[in-house]
């Protein structure tokens, strides 16, 4: 842990495997034999689970996910969130009862805003207009303003929004793009943990999307020192292949100047935004990753849909797109071979958006037919409802 994270009273403390209920719930014994009082939610950040998969994974080859949601408020965000705000507090840039800023796609945003909650922040959020709406009302539930922003202005839009916020009234931008806290929290977290778990056991490929690049620049910096034998897969959707272009981002600073002429919607979200952040660009610069995969959106629902109803693992249209090029990589993998995937949040974050296009709320066909195989209680379209025959 970075020293700086130990010097105030109600500081993060990592919880040691041992102690986290979360590995004992994994175990068939009673979860609350294990149970513990925490003494602030914070607390329960990281630590997440890997778990293998037990019906999608190819002969010969194991699979693994490592699910992010399983951090409070159910993404990889609350790390990054409770990184910049104790390095912000340690460094004297910020006091209780301040205003922290952040232009957010959705996750890191329900994420600042839990963080400043638990904290004693005011939170504002800027949010593009096209992001699901259940985002911002999660993020309005944890006290947090959101300050809805233009489709048309693109990330570029949100992010510009929340710098002139910053400037006119003087509050605190979290710059997750460009903020080392980010990379930095990975690289002391999320990157331990793949080691810890995969001690003494083989992987062969971790695979990772990215949206500001942190889980990329800061695990895969600390897998590629420790695990040099492990390949480090990157994902990229098919629609935003801006690294896949080799066209370098024009910045101002850390900052991006234009969107990158690469970049086409595509609907993973939390993903590749417009532009290439510095966050992953550090990244890119180091040869982090021994291959470039671009997924389609279709590979990334109809992947998240299966690990839904095939495995039971509940992840976003992220964790599907990264399941997806996992998937790719085991097709052409040597038979033995072991591969780790990123699901960075949860499905349950995206009721409103193309990941449920296909889920209806009223029974189809089938439900229909189960409906009426016994005579009582059958609500019919079209017909009375039935009570007892
Ligand atoms: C849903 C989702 N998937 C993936 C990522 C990628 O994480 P990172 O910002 O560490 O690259 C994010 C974060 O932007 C996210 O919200």
């Amino acid at each position: 842990m970075p020293a700086l994270m130990s010097s105030f009273a109600t500081a993060w403390k990592p919880v040691s495997r041992a102690a986290n209920p979360r590995h004992a719930r994994t175990s068939r014994s009673n979860p609350r034999v294990n149970a513990r009082v925490y003494d602030s939610v914070l607390d329960t950040i990281g630590e997440t689970p890997v778990v293998k998969l037990q019906r999608m994974a190819p002969d010969g080859i194991d699979m693994y996910a490592k699910l992010e949601y399983f951090n409070p408020l159910s993404s990889v965000k609350d790390r990054l969130a409770l990184s910049i705000v104790l390095e912000a507090e340690a460094a004297g840039l910020i006091k209780p009862g301040d205003t922290i800023v952040e232009a957010t796609s959705g996750n890191t945003g329900i994420a600042v805003a839990m963080v400043a909650a638990a904290r004693g922040y005011k939170c504002v959020i800027t949010m593009a207009e096209p992001f699901s709406v259940e985002r911002r009302k999660v993020m309005r539930m944890l006290g947090a303003k959101v300050i809805v922003t233009p489709k048309a202005g693109k990330g570029t839009g949100m992010v510009r929004k929340a710098e002139e916020l910053c400037e006119e009234h003087g509050w605190f931008l979290c710059s997750q793009f460009e903020t080392d806290a980010n990379a930095r929290f990975h690289a002391s977290t999320t990157g331990p943990e793949i080691l810890r778990d995969f001690a003494g056991k083989r992987l062969d490929y971790w695979v990772t999307g990215y949206g500001t690049g942190g889980t990329y620049a800061g695990a895969g910096k600390v897998l590629k020192v420790a695990r040099p034998e492990t390949k480090i897969i990157l994902a990229e959707p098919e629609a935003a292949g801006l690294i896949a272009s080799g066209i370098e981002q024009e910045r101002n600073g850390r900052s991006h100047a234009v969107s990158h002429p690469a970049f086409t919607p595509h609907p993973i979200q939390g993903w590749t935004p417009d532009f290439i952040p510095y966050v992953l660009s550090e990244g890119l610069d180091a040869n982090l990753h021994d291959e470039l995969v671009p997924v389609t959106a279709e590979e990334a629902i109809s992947t998240a849909s299966r690990l839904a109803a095939e495995e039971g693992i509940f992840t976003g249209i992220s964790g599907g797109a990264t399941v997806a090029v996992a998937l790719k990589t085991a097709a052409k993998a040597e038979k033995g071979s072991v591969i780790l995937a990123m699901c960075p949040d949860t499905s349950e974050r995206y009721l409103s958006t193309p990941l449920y296009a296909t889920i209806e709320a009223d029974m189809n066909e089938e439900e229909l037919e189960i409906a009426k195989s016994t005579p009582s209680y059958q609500l019919l379209p079209g017909e009375d409802p039935v009570l007892a025959a």
